[in-house]
Order: structure tokens, then sequence, then C-alpha cells
């Protein structure tokens, strides 16, 4: 098998056109990122919130169906661009705070925000691919870790598990709960293997605006006291690490790296809270996800 090689930032390609008639968010333009406050939804903001969610969810799957060995990040990029500008969505990262590309693209020990770029996926590496598409005034957010050719079993391990453990924290959230259920139900499941969880980033209130409130932890923070309401959209996206939890930023001001270079995965969903417990909504319209669904397995 070949000698995994540490992860180096390559050349990113010039920005990809939109088509006018696609609608922005209001950043890409110089405009307001915010105001940050929970997302609450109505029948109406809800269905073009789903709208948006399927929209990721299926440029997800298209997106990696492109991943091979000897495919550059950059290509993935490309794929994704067309599929989101198929279904007249914007890709909200391009632009989001001077973010270059449609989607984030984060191999091996890059815990996350990698910039797609020259560097050939090699057969044995993993990468997540994170899609957040923009689409009748909503973001839909969602990622999952692809295994690249044949793939260490130790590494594969931890992406089931950072799947699993994506699923489970979701299948924690039921309104009137504490927002930390989901840290309290991830965190026993991902110890028994001995992963660390990063703490730093965790998921977010997502609708009208990409990034709102509440911060949503995935590691147990014993003074949140946010409480779960019905019909807030939120996104659950652990980041799990098989060495240290401990990362430092690349030169490009985006790219995350483990202090150690051991393997990182990442899965992430956009659900929201109902009146008795929880749906995810970045599904295809037949109900599939490379995150998976509820019920547990
Ligand atoms: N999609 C990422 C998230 O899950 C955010 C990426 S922001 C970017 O929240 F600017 F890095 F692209
Ligand atoms: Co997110
Ligand atoms: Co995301």
């Amino acid at each position: 098998m070949l000698e995994r090689t540490p992860v180096i930032i390559g050349a990113v390609s010039p920005r990809r056109a939109v088509p006018d008639s696609i609608v922005r968010p209001p950043y890409v333009s110089g405009g307001r990122i915010g105001p940050g406050a929970a997302q609450i939804h109505d029948p109406e903001s809800l269905a073009a919130l789903r709208e948006a969610c399927r929209i990721a969810a299926e440029v997800l799957i298209e997106a990696a169906a492109a991943v091979a060995p000897g495919v550059t990040t950059d290509h993935i990029d490309a794929v994704a661009h067309a599929a989101y500008i198929a279904r007249g969505a914007y890709p909200s990262t391009l632009g989001y705070r001077g973010f270059p590309k449609s989607i984030c693209t984060s191999v091996n020990e890059v815990i996350c925000h990698g910039i797609p770029d020259d560097r050939p996926l090699q057969a044995g590496d993993i990468v997540n691919i994170d899609v957040t598409a923009y689409r009748s005034g909503m973001h839909g957010d969602t990622s999952a870790t692809v295994l690249v050719g044949d793939v260490e079993a130790s590494t594969a391990k931890l992406v089931e598990t950072t799947r699993l453990a994506t699923l489970i924290g979701i299948a924690a959230i039921a309104p009137g709960r504490p927002l930390r259920a989901i840290a309290e139900a991830i965190v026993p499941y991902v110890d028994q293997f001995g992963y660390d969880i990063i703490s730093e980033y965790g998921g977010h209130g997502i609708g009208r605006v990409f990034h709102a409130s509440p911060h949503v932890n995935h590691t147990i923070e014993p003074r949140d006291r946010a409480l779960l309401k019905p019909w807030m959209s939120i996104t659950v996206e652990p980041m799990i690490t098989s060495g240290v939890s401990t990362f430092h930023q690349g030169h490009d001001g985006w790219t995350e790296f483990a202090d150690d270079g051991l393997p990182s995965a990442q899965f992430e969903h956009t659900v929201v809270v109902t009146d008795s417990g929880v749906e995810i909504l970045t599904l295809t319209s037949d109900g599939r996800s490379l995150v998976g669904t509820l019920p547990l397995p």
C-alpha cells in the first residue's frame, strides 16, 4: 500500500461563474451575513428549507460519485458546481467570507474547510465533501466523508463511527430537550473507540442565514443552557479525530489540519425539530443520503 503523505495546500483554480438568473445570498455582493437569530419555521419557510436541503443532498451524491484515485478535489468542485446550477441553486460557500469554492473538500488529516485544489486524490485517502445549497431564500447544509479506493481498516472504522455518531446525535433531538442532549448521545458512543471530538467547531442554526444561533456543541458543555424548540432548524456535524483533537490553520486562512497528522472524519445533516421529535431534511426526494437516515440501524 502507498505510504500516506501529508496533505499540502495546492493551487486553486479561477472562480467558477454562476448564471445571473440564480439568486445569490446577500453576503455575496457585500450584504449582511446575519442576523443570526435561531431559525424557527412556519409551513411556508419549512417548505423552502426542504427544497434547499433536498438539493444539497442531491449535489452531495453527485459530487461523491466523481471521487476516484487520480481525480483532483478541484474536479469534484466542478461537478458539484454544475449540480447546484442545474437545480437553480447557489453554492453558499462561494464568496462566503471570501471562501473561493462551491464545496469544502477536507482530505485525511484536514479537519474541515479544505479548499478544492489541484491535489489528485490517492487510493487510501478519505475526503469529506461539504455541500451547502442556497435556494428559495434558504440554505441547506450536508456533508459526508468518502473513501478513495481501498482504505486502511482503521480509517474506514473512523469514518463509519463518525457517520453513526452523527445519526445517534440526531436521534437524541426532541422539542423541550436541552441542546446538550446531542453531545450527551455522541460523546459516550465515540469514547468507546478511543476517538476524540473537535470542540471548537460544531453545528449551527440554519435557514435564511447560513450560520445562525444556536451553536450546536458535539462535546459536552455543562454551561450550555439552550433548549431545542419546535420547528427550529439546526445542523449536526461532528468532526471526529483518530488522534488528538487540536489543530492548526494552513496559510490559506481556511484549511484546519489535525496537529498530529492523523485522519479525521465528519458527516453533516440539516434537521428540523418537529412538535414531537426530529426530521432529517437533507435527503433526496426518495429519502436517500450518503449520511444515512433514521431510524438507527
Ligand atoms: N458547510 C460548512 C458548515 O458545515 C461551512 C463552510 S463555510 C466555508 O458549516 F466558508 F468554509 F465554506
Ligand atoms: Co454546517
Ligand atoms: Co456544511
